[in-house]
């Protein structure tokens, strides 16, 4: 079985303190009882807020994660983060790849390749982002695009590495654009990446973990949550609303069944 993961992106936004507040409200509305085991949460907060903010989630259900790591752990590299910074702050996850990484921050396939090697080293979780551009999706090459975004950032690497990795399907169109993905359109796109990961991974790919990006709202969660390949969600905008971003966690908590793998 594949546990639901929401996972908000909080970008560049919100001070230490703003996250502290929005993370104890959000716990507070996490369920404690069995329906706890459906679905796992966490936030993602700018590098400066994320120790005060994880000291605020310990002992709640709620993880944190850096929105990037660079490959080195330490050196002359001014103006990064680490992988095991990030951890030593209290981070269980981080984002790797995201497309304004991509799109203003000079990010490859190459480095996205090496920026999850170093997470993987540390122990992070990665949640390694993916996804076609509106100019690609009309020009037919979703297939080809995510074929080179899963392959370059994999590459080199055996199953055995990647047993905690998440991906998440965030076609560029659809993110902070209101223009969401259909459920059809984010299923077909995550059973093509599950289908990539076999290729790679064999009987691991069932396990990993797929999340569409891209405008979830409350209003859409459930209906993405409802399809076979769509494992949880990236999501921007809403999860800095805190009562949003936790009807969107509720949704993943609701009981419609988690999805078994084949
Ligand atoms: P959005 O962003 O939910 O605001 O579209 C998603 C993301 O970029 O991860």
């Amino acid at each position: 079985m594949r546990k639901r993961f929401i996972a908000g992106n909080w970008k560049l936004n919100l001070t230490a303190a703003e996250g502290v507040a929005l993370v104890q409200g959000l716990a507070k509305t996490l369920p404690t009882d069995g329906r706890s085991a459906r679905a796992e949460v966490a936030v993602c907060p700018t590098a400066l807020a994320l120790s005060e903010v994880a000291k605020a989630a310990a002992g709640t259900a709620v993880g944190v994660g850096g929105q990037n790591c660079h490959w080195e752990e330490k050196g002359a590299f001014t103006g990064e983060v680490s992988a095991s910074l990030l951890k030593a702050a209290g981070a269980r996850y981080v984002i790797i790849g995201h497309s304004e990484r991509r799109q203003f921050f000079g990010e490859t396939d190459q480095t996205v390749n090496k920026r999850l090697k170093a997470a993987l080293a540390q122990g992070l979780v990665p949640i390694v982002c993916v996804g076609e551009t509106l100019p690609e999706r009309d020009g037919g090459k979703l297939q080809e695009v995510l074929t080179r975004q899963v392959k370059g950032a994999i590459e080199g690497m055996q199953a055995s590495q990647l047993e905690s990795l998440v991906v998440a399907y965030e076609p560029v169109w659809a993110i902070g654009t209101g223009r969401t993905a259909t459920s059809a359109q984010a299923q077909e796109a995550h059973a093509f990446i599950r289908g990539l990961l076999t290729q790679a991974l064999g009987v691991l790919a069932t396990r990993v973990r797929i999340q569409y990006g891209g405008s979830v709202k409350p209003d859409n969660a459930h209906e993405l949550l409802s399809m076979p390949d769509v494992d949880g969600a990236l999501v921007g905008g809403a999860s800095l609303k805190l009562a949003d971003f936790a009807a969107i966690c509720a949704a993943a908590y609701s009981d419609t069944p988690a999805k078994a793998a084949p």
